[in-house]
């Protein structure tokens, strides 16, 4: 059995990216014979300027919107962060292991933190230590996969590092997890400004596709995606042609095909953005038609979330226990 873990911070609407590069590997992880749990990392969102109404009103969507993509409450767990205290019991002793250098070495925070101080807001102390609670949301598991996007892959790697330093100076307490990825659209693009990642937490930007988003809307932000000049008709070339290179990832996503190979079938752009918007909009229909049956049952959702936290409680309180008698600390 893989013990697998992973999560999302409700900052804004899901997007494509959130789906193609997370939601639908851990799906496909599900069906394995793995214990898999999946959190909505509510903390994390209190890391820059937040509405606390929003960030409620998110939770409950991004808790909604990890069943409407089929993660089945049977076979995994579905919880809150907020609901199991050992997330932020264990993010302090990792705290006393981590550095300040290695802190605001990570790319995330360079660049969030410019972002708070251009906008004149404070940078919260927490933007600074979230790769610690990170750390702990997966350490706390005995976590040994963490299926991410690939913008999330210097996170994982700190994580690795706390626990293999913790475990050298206090003895085996953590198992060590690495980090898997998609094979394709592992980060998706934002189609307005390719070399950019999709982002939710941008608003409501015309190049990010919304999970939620009408299919109307969807066709619209393909067909307006910007290509890249150039003679060389439809090439998968990452590097000079971000934006084409970037619809073609989406479609082999899609359709589980292979972006070099997909190109070769097209002429033109329009073609392609066509097929883009066709199977994008047919990916998340199902998705979309369970959101609004289940979002009409609140309470439905909450009772998944409560049995949730009591099964990761009880997976994280030990080796939550056992990290606190390995640093030193006296049992109550
Ligand atoms: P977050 O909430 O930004 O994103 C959630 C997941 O979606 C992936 N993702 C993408 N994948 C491909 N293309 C994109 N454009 C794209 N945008 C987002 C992310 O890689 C991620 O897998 N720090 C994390 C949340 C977190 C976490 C954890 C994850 C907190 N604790 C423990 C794993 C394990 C984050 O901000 O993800």
């Amino acid at each position: 059995m893989t013990r697998i873990f992973s999560g999302i911070k409700p900052t804004g609407h899901l997007t494509l990216g959130n789906y193609l590069g997370a939601l639908r590997q851990w799906v496909a992880a599900e069906q394995q014979p793995d214990e898999a749990l999946f959190c909505v990392v509510d903390l994390h969102a209190l890391t820059v300027e937040h509405d606390p109404a929003r960030v409620r009103r998110l939770s409950r969507q991004v808790a909604t919107l990890f069943l409407a993509s089929g993660l089945d409450p049977r076979k995994c767990t579905l919880f809150m962060q907020s609901h199991v205290d050992e997330h932020t019991r264990l993010s302090y002793v990792l705290e006393c292991t981590a550095t300040d250098g290695e802190m605001r070495r990570m790319i995330q925070y360079k660049e969030k933190s410019a972002r708070a101080q251009a906008s004149g807001e404070g940078v919260r102390l927490s933007l600074l230590t979230y790769p610690v609670l990170m750390a702990a949301d997966i350490l706390a598991y005995d976590t040994e996969e963490v299926p991410v996007g690939e913008d999330q892959r210097q996170h994982v790697e700190l994580a690795r590092d706390l626990a293999v330093r913790f475990n050298q100076r206090y003895g085996h307490t953590f198992t060590v997890p690495k980090v898997t990825l998609p094979k394709v659209a592992a980060r998706v693009m934002d189609l307005q400004e390719p070399t950019s990642k999709m982002g939710k937490s941008g608003g409501a930007g015309p190049g990010v596709v919304f999970m939620l988003d009408e299919p109307g809307v969807i066709r619209k932000k393909v067909m307006r995606a910007v290509t890249d000049s150039g003679d060389g008709g439809v090439v998968y070339d990452r590097e000079a042609r971000p934006g084409v290179a970037n619809l073609l990832d989406v479609l082999a996503a899609c359709t589980g095909g292979d972006p070099a190979a997909l190109a070769e079938q097209y002429s033109g752009y329009g073609a392609l953005k066509r097929d883009v918007a066709d199977a994008v909009v047919e990916l998340l229909r199902p998705v979309q038609e369970r959101h609004a049956e289940l979002a009409a049952d609140p309470a439905a959702v909450e009772k998944v979330l409560r049995e949730g936290a009591g099964r990761a409680r009880a997976l994280a309180r030990p080796v939550v226990d056992r990290a606190y008698r390995a640093i030193g600390l006296l049992e109550p």
